[in-house]
């Protein structure tokens, strides 16, 4: 007689009700955080050509209509990133009290409450004519991003965002003590309840140029390898996460999302009780949207297959351009 199998692995495959009864992963839209772009100095949404069906907004009437139509979807929480009108050295439009980032702070608290998340990309990037995520000096004219003098500037812009609304300030610098400098920084100045979402670890990565072109934000000299991780690296993640960690992060993030589900998994399980995120980033975004306007791909099969890893891997939150659409996708299913 065959040996036919007594243990059936594909009965619980059978159906789809079958199916979504034994699923192990569930998106919900509590998981997604949205990404905005904000930008001083225009007055309608701004298309991107890098990143197709994502825009820049302009800090009023339609940056609240956009918040608001995914807030009735489900989305409820954001992160800003700004494009400042002018740069500086010093980053000077990124702590300013009329930055870009300030009024579009205070404009969506007044508007939605505490009904919306409000979460502030803090970096230096988007304001500095370098494009460095910090501040530069020269030994000669060797130019270095100055770990200690960049701390100063940082803490003073996260401690702006705070005064201006955000709920939580999210560095992704990756300075050295970046997340220590800005908890003693808004607790020197009261503000103990803001939550720091630390971009703990951050690789040097490639899949970033989408959203250098929409933020303005590529370095004007250089790369970044010299403060972000390098993609190599597993167990260096583990490192920059205890340090986060013991500088007072609330919320750690790995990023990218996609490219680095290994790294996801190492980290939720070194770390099970701190809450992660995981940034699916613009580069991962542009080359779905890149297969899909080819036809090589379903747009919905691929983004939910993808974001379920993400969620799969270990991630509790999880930052993507495809919030808007993946609530109303996850609602009609598999
Ligand atoms: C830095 C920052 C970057 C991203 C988020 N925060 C750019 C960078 O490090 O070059 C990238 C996000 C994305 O690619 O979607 N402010």
């Amino acid at each position: 007689m065959v040996g036919y199998p007594k243990i059936r692995p594909r009965r619980l495959r059978q159906n789809k009700i079958v199916r979504d009864s034994v699923a192990e992963t569930r998106l919900t839209p509590e998981d997604l955080v949205l990404p905005v772009f904000v930008k001083e100095g225009i007055s309608s949404p701004e298309e991107i050509s890098s990143m197709p069906d994502v825009l820049r907004y302009p800090v009023n009437d339609s940056l609240i209509k956009f918040i608001d139509d995914n807030y009735n979807k489900g989305v409820k929480k954001v992160i800003l990133f700004g494009v400042p009108s002018s740069k500086d050295n010093l980053a000077s439009s990124a702590f300013q009290k009329d930055g870009v980032i300030q009024k579009s702070l205070k404009l969506l608290r007044e508007t939605f409450g505490n009904k919306v998340l409000l979460i502030a990309d803090e970096c230096t990037d988007e304001y500095t004519s370098h494009g460095h995520c910090g501040i530069v000096n020269y030994r000669g004219d060797q130019y270095y991003i100055d770990n200690d003098e960049s701390l100063k500037v940082h803490a003073k812009i996260a401690l702006s965002q705070a005064e201006a609304g955000a709920d939580v300030v999210a560095p992704s610098s990756m300075m050295d003590g970046v997340v220590g400098a800005i908890r003693d920084e808004l607790d020197q100045n009261g503000y103990t309840d803001t939550l720091i979402m630390a971009y703990s670890v951050k690789y040097a990565s490639v899949f970033y140029s989408p959203f250098r072109e929409a933020a303005s934000s590529a370095p004007a000299f250089g790369d970044r390898k010299t403060y972000q991780m390098d993609p190599r690296n597993a167990n260096e993640a583990l490192k920059e996460v205890q340090l986060d960690v013991e500088e007072g992060a609330d919320i750690l993030m790995v990023k990218p999302a996609h490219t680095y589900l290994d790294i996801i998994r190492l980290v939720k399980s070194n770390f099970p009780q701190y809450p992660l995120a995981a940034y699916h980033v613009s580069g991962e975004y542009s080359m779905i949207k890149a297969a899909v306007n080819n036809g090589w791909i379903n747009e919905k099969a691929a983004v939910l297959e993808i974001t379920h890893a993400i969620k799969r891997a270990g991630a509790n939150l999880i930052l993507t351009y495809y919030a808007p659409m993946l609530v109303q996708w996850m609602t009609e299913g598999v």
